[in-house]
């Protein structure tokens, strides 16, 4: 083992990064010599980290193209965290496709790409939710009542090449909120409760931590068996919001650049240290 194994930490410019101070500071606690560095700054030597952590690089959805050539470029000079196959898949939500067919309950979700239009599927939902496939932090993303304006923002997103996905409006999110379950080497770590996004401002809340139900959990460990690189991923988190009749549905499974919320948990910031030391040294 390395004695102290030199990790990147993969940010971007202009991404405020609310966790990198708790993480440098617990990896430095591993004896891992961590620094901060931007995913495309050419200035990088990417061989002289003994691993790359891929972690606010939240700049990347505008092109995503570059930002997966990147990682298959710097997976062949220091070991890239997650691996790029999962990278590759997961910065499309078309995954959440393949994941509904392996049986994994995932939020009712209708797929229009470029050359189609939003059909009828949709009619029983009275609200929807209109977002591009390739996003983060609800951008580009539209909530309406009017299906006329929902085609117009499918029509927008597909004319731009994209693929758009709809959605009914859950709302559990405006109550119980979205509950995300943060994996770290493996095992379960802790969970948060996440205010909704595309609610006024009346209708927000702070996110804070809780303690997930026993069906959430159950959930989660069936997303994750569905992912064949399991047990090579250093972090996982699994976003599930209650449908209409109560059960957990996947919103979102984040294995590039997830928030991990390691403010919220005493140990999390040393266990995620201690998961990259396990893998980098
Ligand atoms: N179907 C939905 N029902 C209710 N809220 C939603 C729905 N889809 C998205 N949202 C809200 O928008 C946020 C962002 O959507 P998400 O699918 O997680 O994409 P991303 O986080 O990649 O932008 C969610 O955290 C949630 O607050
Ligand atoms: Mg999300």
């Amino acid at each position: 083992m390395t004695a102290t194994p030199a990790v990147a930490y993969v940010t971007s410019k202009d991404a405020p990064d609310q966790e990198v101070g708790a993480a440098l500071a617990a990896f430095t606690g591993q004896g891992v010599a961590a620094e901060p560095v931007v995913w495309d700054d050419p200035a990088v030597a990417w061989e002289r980290f003994d691993a790359a952590v891929v972690r606010s690089t939240w700049d990347y959805t505008g092109r995503r193209d570059e930002f997966l050539a990147w990682a298959r470029r710097a997976a062949g000079l220091t070991r890239v965290c997650n691996p790029v196959p999962v990278l590759e898949r997961n910065t499309d939500k078309t995954y959440l496709r393949e994941l509904a067919l392996a049986g994994v309950p995932v939020v009712p979700t209708a797929w229009v790409g470029p050359g189609e239009r939003l059909d009828g599927g949709t009619a029983p939902w009275p609200e929807l939710v209109v977002k591009p496939t390739v996003s983060a932090g609800a951008r580009d993303t539209v909530r309406t009542t009017d299906r006329a304006a929902a085609a117009a923002h499918a029509d927008l997103l597909t004319a731009a090449g994209r693929t758009a996905m709809v959605q009914p409006y859950l709302p559990a999110v405006d109550g119980e909120g979205e509950t995300s379950l943060v994996f770290i080497g493996g095992a379960f770590s802790h969970a948060v409760r996440r205010g909704p996004m595309l609610s006024g401002p009346e209708g927000r809340f702070a996110d804070e931590p809780r303690r997930p139900d026993a069906d959430q959990l159950a959930v989660a460990e069936r997303v994750l068996a569905a992912v064949p690189e399991r047990a090579e991923l250093l972090y996982a988190r699994v976003d599930l919001v209650r449908g209409p009749e109560g059960t957990p549905l996947l919103i979102e499974l984040e294995l590039t650049e997830p928030r991990l919320f390691l403010q919220y948990e005493a140990g999390a910031p040393a266990r995620l240290a201690a998961a990259v030391r396990a893998l980098a040294g």
